[in-house]
């Protein structure tokens, strides 16, 4: 037996163990490439568990988790600017200590598929800043660059990609030369993938000879960080704390000293950032205490009932959103995939329009509706597994948080490029420039401060503010 033929026989012993066999039928009509290719999806298929998540998350919809005892999350108030608290100072400074240390790494998770913006390449290449138009890579590699800059030492950034854009976001950085960053610091890992599945439990074809996979959601970073080693590489050079965020988010900042060093002094082994909800049924997670857990419960799942309850003054009881921004520590993710084949967060189910084969006439179907169920792990689902208890730190939307997800109106790019340009401007009103305003108060020119300038509004303090009479940059 050739060893493509051994392959194929390890394959169909595994696809028939999982009632998978359908995905082997056009094998007989397959070139060899073909062959390769079909082989290579399915080897990325961990088969153990599929019999059983058909059952559960495919075939039914799982229950959702019933709480004896939900409470808002206790979370650390924002700090005020102006007049940071001794608490504040001690805590900033931790941080800074911990990344001139090297133990701090940014992680980014950037293996979605970012089907909703539609942008052709890995979103991350995306070109944001409103004037200069980098890309939102060159944003966080800049902030990085700054912050290596001023710690003396060098920061390592790991880079989730997924099997689908990892050739794509290596060629772009390649491409850009690391945007000044030490090529040798930058890591790309691929994370797992999951295929969709026919309501039935059949997992669908993409072409005969291509399973449909999809990557297995950014809850997927933890196993994949442990299985393509980058735990293990992390441990290697000392590096104990892990800032994560999505690439998403242009405004986000990528290592914040105050987040990491209140991580670090409260001994959380994973803490979140979170702001105020801009509505009761805004469509967000919120952070709750449930069973005495802290975790985050979707909008769609919040009871309307908790989503409009009022505190005795009036405000609204559940209110702390989930931006995605959190520190790991490495241990925490160890402890948890220590096991990786026992290791799983839930599965989150999403009925989607899968374009597939039918798998009868082989024919390829675009679906109108949705036709199929994709599974993806989330990582908040990570929170309720720590055995201290979790830091949310509450911080300002308007600093912190525009993502872009959709091609137009809410959370674009045009939104997000008009909050760069606030920030901007308010950071150079604190900065003492006069920044000119419209009669509805928005900034009268494009303005963007490179991160290499200012990674804070305090950052522009030291310098002369510029003059703000038309599109400025400010390097
Ligand atoms: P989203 O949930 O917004 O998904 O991801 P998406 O794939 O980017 O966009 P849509 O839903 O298809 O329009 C939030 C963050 O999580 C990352 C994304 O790259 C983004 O930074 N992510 C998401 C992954 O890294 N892997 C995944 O499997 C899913």
């Amino acid at each position: 037996m050739d060893n493509r033929q051994q392959r194929f026989e390890v394959m169909r012993q595994r696809c028939e163990a999982a009632g998978q066999r359908h995905l082997l039928r056009f094998w007989p009509g397959l070139s060899d490439d073909e062959r390769d290719a079909l082989l290579a999806d399915l080897e990325q298929i961990d088969f153990v568990p599929i019999q059983r998540l058909v059952e559960t998350c495919v075939r039914n919809i799982p229950p959702h988790a019933d709480f004896q005892c939900i409470e808002p999350a206790p979370f650390v108030p924002r700090p005020d600017p102006d007049h940071p608290s001794d608490e504040t100072h001690a805590a900033r400074d931790e941080g800074w200590s911990l990344l001139r240390a090297g133990r701090v790494a940014a992680l980014t998770v950037a293996g979605g598929q970012g089907t909703r913006l539609g942008f052709a390449g890995p979103k991350g290449c995306l070109p944001v800043s409103p004037i200069r138009r980098k890309p939102l890579f060159q944003l966080f590699a800049e902030q990085i660059l700054a912050t290596e800059r001023r710690v003396g030492h060098p920061i390592r950034w790991y880079i989730m990609t997924s099997p689908g854009n990892d050739d794509a976001t290596r060629a772009f950085f390649r491409e850009h030369r690391a945007f000044g960053l030490d090529p040798g610091n930058v890591v790309f890992f691929p994370q797992g993938v999951m295929p969709a599945f026919a309501p039935d439990g059949r997992i669908l074809l993409d072409q005969p000879h291509r399973v449909a996979l999809s990557p297995d959601g950014h809850g997927g970073s933890l196993l994949a960080m442990a299985r393509r080693g980058v735990l293990a590489e992390m441990a290697a050079h000392g590096i104990e704390y892990i800032s994560y965020f999505q690439v998403d988010n242009p405004l986000v900042r990528c290592l914040d000293p105050l987040f990491v060093g209140l991580h670090a002094q409260r001994g959380s082994e994973m803490s979140s950032k979170m702001v105020p909800k801009s509505d009761d049924l805004e469509r967000v997670g919120n952070f709750v205490l449930a069973d005495g857990h802290v975790r985050v419960i979707e909008y769609s799942d919040l009871p309307d009932s908790l989503a409009h309850a009022r505190n005795p003054d009036g405000s609204r009881r559940f209110d702390a959103a989930n931006l995605a921004i959190h520190v790991l520590s490495r241990g925490f993710v160890e402890r948890l995939t220590r096991d990786a084949e026992a290791f799983g967060l839930p599965w989150h189910r999403a009925e989607k329009k899968v374009p597939c084969i039918d798998l009868g006439t082989g024919q390829r179907i675009e679906p109108a509706e949705p036709n199929a169920i994709k599974l993806e792990a989330f990582i908040f689902d990570a929170l309720p597994l720590t055995q201290t208890p979790s830091l949310i730190l509450e911080t300002d939307r308007t600093e912190e948080f525009s993502p872009v997800k959709n091609a137009t109106g809410v959370d674009s790019l045009e939104t997000a490029q008009r909050d760069m340009v606030r920030r901007a401007a308010r950071w150079l009103d604190v900065a003492g420039a006069r920044v000119p305003r419209r009669a509805d108060g928005e900034p009268a020119h494009p303005i963007e401060i490179s991160p290499l300038a200012a990674l804070s509004a305090d950052d522009l303090r030291a310098r002369p503010p510029p003059t703000v009479n038309g599109p400025t940059y400010v390097e």
